[in-house]
């Protein structure tokens, strides 16, 4: 069996506007553009390797591969074949709790894949492969703020980069809880689509999106987080009002922080929220306020993790790797 390995290493990202429905399921084309924040601190670590089949590890975990590996046959059939992959991956990301993890995670398998097989792909191309995996990956090869144009076909649905921004951004990421989502992404978006308010949300998401692209160009945070806010907000009234099994991603605590966050607005400090599809909050704010944001919420509410994350860079390659004995052991097993 050939030893080659090739490992890639992805930033997960926050979305300011949400990715929330799909125009074609098959082809994972959304409903809406989106435009995201890479992060720093938060990342994962994926190598390939061939294998006797394909197989995924997450943390030194053996996991069910069928997703892993239907993505691969996806690239199988689009780029040409390739032999049984063993995957090792590594979060430096809460996995599944609301922190995007599938976003980092298909990013970097996507670019693994394609350093393994020598194909010579832009960022943009490696980020529509991506998006068959899981849409939040498109744009977490793109270092800080990025957009994924919905596109109108399989070849037009891609992220890329907005021009560098100097913003003092800061997430202060409140992990409520680190248990596994109960309603996925994919089931959670195709039941807010069932809501009455969709089209509305949709459109509305249209005209935020230039209003959030001026602000960003302008740098103005206050406008870029009040208008995140507004849109996440938005998207979860959908899952509440959904005509089929509507849903919540909110605990109690998720409500909570949101009242602390308007709260620190009325204590004159730049903060604004965003959740995605977990009960967790990430306050928008400055650099500077961060810190003491930080310290104010873990004075306020018991149990709760707390994380700053900033700015983080694209997509890189890893040579050095520790993985190569996992995945050996791995071989060996099967
Ligand atoms: C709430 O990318 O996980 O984080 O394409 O079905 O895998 P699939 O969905 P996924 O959805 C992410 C949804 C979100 C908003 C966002 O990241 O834009």
């Amino acid at each position: 069996m050939n030893e080659k390995t090739s490992t890639a290493r992805a930033h997960t990202n926050i979305a300011l506007m949400k990715y929330w429905g799909k125009k074609d399921a098959a082809l994972n084309l959304p409903t809406t553009s989106s435009l995201s924040l890479t992060l720093k601190e938060f990342y994962t670590d994926t190598m390939v390797t061939e294998g006797r089949e394909d197989t995924l590890l997450i943390n030194n975990l053996m996991q069910d591969p069928t997703r892993v590996h239907k993505f691969l046959d996806f690239l199988r059939a689009e780029k040409g074949d390739f032999p049984p992959l063993t995957v090792v991956s590594k979060n430096v990301v809460p996995t599944s709790a609301g922190l995007a993890s599938s976003a980092s995670s298909f990013a970097a398998l996507t670019a693994a894949v394609a350093h393994y097989n020598d194909w010579d792909l832009s960022l943009e191309e490696l980020s529509r492969l991506a998006r068959r995996g899981s849409g939040s990956a498109t744009r977490s090869f793109f270092p800080g703020f990025a957009v994924w144009h919905e596109g109108h076909d399989d070849q037009s649905s891609f992220a890329e980069s907005l021009p560098e921004s100097t913003m003092p951004i800061a997430l202060v990421v409140c992990e409520v809880a680190k248990t596994t989502k109960k309603v996925s992404s994919s089931d959670g978006m195709q039941r807010a689509m069932t809501s009455p308010d969709y089209e509305a949300w949709v459109a509305k998401s249209h005209e935020q999106f230039d209003v959030m692209q001026a602000a960003l160009a302008a740098n103005d945070l206050e406008t870029v987080g009040a208008i995140a806010e507004e849109n996440a907000l938005a998207m979860h009234a959908l899952n509440m009002s959904a005509t089929d099994r509507r849903f919540t991603y909110f605990s109690q605590m998720t409500i909570d922080i949101i009242a602390f966050v308007k709260e620190l607005r009325k204590q004159g400090f730049l903060a604004y929220a965003t959740i995605d599809a977990g009960p967790n909050v990430k306050i928008i704010t400055r650099q500077d306020q961060a810190e003491e944001i930080k310290e104010k919420a873990l004075a306020s509410f018991r149990k709760l993790k707390v994380e700053i994350a900033t700015p983080g860079p694209g997509l890189s390659y890893i040579e050095e790797n520790d993985f190569a004995d996992e995945a050996l052991k791995i071989n060996n097993e099967i």
